[in-house]
């Protein structure tokens, strides 16, 4: 059986598109609905009130557009808005933790893992409480690096500034003998030869959009909804704001053209949500 409906993917704005590019790999016959919440970027410095409140609204958004499936492709609102999310929609819905984390567990060799995401991500716990539940001997190691984003998309990938900030947010997971390190937010992926680079050898980083693709792909085939491998793919990208340079960053994420970009009202759903 195939299913012709897309696949709905948000973020709170660009660095969904990481996980977006790893699909077009994984999936590539689907459909892609895209939409990324660019008017309210950033999440990962909200409460998770509001972020709860913003990825209700960014499903609507999706759920108009007759998606199969939901990609929750921020940590942020993942960590936050997970349960809400899966309690009120009946669709099948993914996000981007549990990949990573089961990607970390086969990865790890000593059981020292660390976390970097943003300052939400961090201090929701979301992911040492997932970590202790699917292994209570892993020791975890959070860190929140809230300026990663900010010089992700300003395209600094391999800035020393960036370096610097790196040599600063990672410089005790070396001594705390971390041999793995999730990305645990969806802009990280674009930094990680310059994590590489700053972490060393000696430390595996996993990189949750990959896994999150994957589980995408087990998801759709799982609930017999793979399209049909005959249809040619169409991607639309929606925003809720299209800011100065939104293309060019867009597509450096993507590592693609990005051909249908559009912007949606999120006002009209505020009232209905
Ligand atoms: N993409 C978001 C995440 O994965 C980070 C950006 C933001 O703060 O909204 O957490």
């Amino acid at each position: 059986m195939s299913n012709a409906k897309p696949v709905g993917v948000f973020d709170s704005g660009v660095g969904g598109l990481t996980v977006v590019k790893e699909m077009l790999a994984a999936v590539p016959n689907e459909h892609i609905v895209y939409f990324g919440d660019t008017a309210r970027v950033p999440y990962g410095t909200k409460s998770a009130r509001v972020v709860r409140e913003f990825a209700l609204q960014d499903a609507q958004i999706l759920l108009k557009h007759d998606v199969k499936m939901i990609v929750v492709a921020c940590h942020t609102a993942t960590s936050m808005a997970m349960d809400v999310l899966t309690e009120r929609f009946d669709l099948p819905i993914i996000g981007v933790v549990e990949p990573g984390i089961k990607a970390a567990l086969e990865a790890t060799k000593n059981g020292k893992v660390g976390v970097i995401g943003t300052r939400s991500t961090i201090s929701s716990g979301t992911y040492p409480k997932l970590l202790a539940e699917a292994n209570s001997e892993i020791e975890v190691f959070p860190q929140a690096c809230p300026l990663f984003v900010p010089l992700a998309e300003e395209g600094w990938l391999d800035h020393d500034i960036t370096k610097q900030v790196a040599h600063i947010y990672l410089g005790s997971f070396q001594e705390y003998q971390v041999d793995t390190i999730i990305l645990g937010c969806t802009h990280y992926p674009l930094l990680k030869p310059l994590l590489n680079q700053v972490l060393g050898p000696s430390i595996t980083l996993i990189d949750s959009a990959e896994e999150t693709a994957k589980a995408v792909q087990l998801m759709l085939s799982k609930h017999a909804l793979l399209a049909d491998s005959s249809q040619r793919a169409r991607h639309r990208y929606l925003v809720s704001d299209i800011p100065h340079q939104f293309r060019q960053i867009g597509e450096q994420f993507l590592g693609q053209q990005l051909e249908s970009l559009s912007q949606v009202d999120i006002d009209s759903l505020i009232q209905t949500v």
